[in-house]
């Protein structure tokens, strides 16, 4: 099973991603990740990459569709993975089907409101240590400024910046939008409600999911007693 998180920045894919790895059990594939990891470690698609990240922009399809080729080539995706901010065109969805053929498929599409995104980004923190996400008032209300989960310090992504969130919100509209159509058309686009409760949110994800993906909450209960 391939679980495709499509929606806005902001709107939270790595959230809900990590809460559907927890549950069903299968590795979440951030493209984003993926990335800063690359940049922080100077290497040469990192270096190619940086500049268009930090203006809020796509890095070229080619780039990312071989890196993520590489990742669910490895051993822990073979029984299906989470897909995390990819594919991101329709370009990119095509060329996934080429990489990754004869997988079924769900496309899981968080819809959330301009204005929440705005709010949500701005008072995101990231672990540097761990990569596990924060809002501003969880850092507040524990000891300043470190991860709960590991004690790293918490910072603020480069592109978390008001300027460059109206541009990735400009780019998702014109560039990631029409993917909506793309997998409507294949009968395996779900659209949720991304706005309430982190909790509530993943309880609508749970249920598209398992009315959707048979063996789905079995695989859960086997993953719980593990
Ligand atoms: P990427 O890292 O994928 O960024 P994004 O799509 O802009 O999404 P975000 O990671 O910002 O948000 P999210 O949806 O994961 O939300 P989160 O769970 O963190 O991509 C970054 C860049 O890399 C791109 O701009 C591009 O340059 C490049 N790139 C990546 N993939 C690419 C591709 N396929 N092709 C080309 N280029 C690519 O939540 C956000 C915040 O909200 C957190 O603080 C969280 O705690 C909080 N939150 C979550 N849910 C709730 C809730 N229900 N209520 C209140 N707060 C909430
Ligand atoms: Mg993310």
């Amino acid at each position: 099973m391939r679980i495709i998180l499509l929606g806005p920045p902001g709107c939270g894919k790595g959230t809900q991603g990590d809460l559907i790895q927890g549950k069903y059990g299968f590795p979440r594939i951030s493209s984003g990740d993926l990335l800063r990891d690359s940049v922080q470690r100077g290497t040469p698609l990192g270096l190619q990459a940086e500049a268009f990240m930090n203006q809020g922009e796509l890095v070229s399809d080619d780039v990312v569709v071989g890196m993520i080729q590489e990742r669910i080539g490895r051993e822990d995706c073979q029984g299906g993975f989470i897909l995390d901010g990819f594919p991101r065109t329709v370009h990119q969805a095509e060329r996934l089907l080429e990489i990754d053929h004869g997988r079924d498929e769900i496309v899981l599409d968080i819809r959330v409101d301009d204005q929440a995104i705005i709010e949500r980004l701005s008072a995101r923190r990231i672990c540097s240590g761990c990569g596990s996400i924060h809002t501003l008032r969880e850092a507040a209300a524990k000891e300043p400024g470190a991860c709960h989960a590991c004690g790293g310090s918490l910072i603020q992504r480069d592109d978390d910046k008001s300027e460059v969130i109206q541009r990735r919100l400009k780019v998702y509209r014109t560039q990631t939008t029409p993917l909506e159509k793309y997998y409507r058309e294949k009968n395996v686009y779900h659209a949720v409600e991304g706005q309430g409760r982190i909790e509530e949110i993943f309880a609508r994800i749970e249920a598209v999911l398992e009315r959707s993906v048979p063996g789905l909450a079995l695989k859960a209960e086997a993953s719980a007693k593990r």
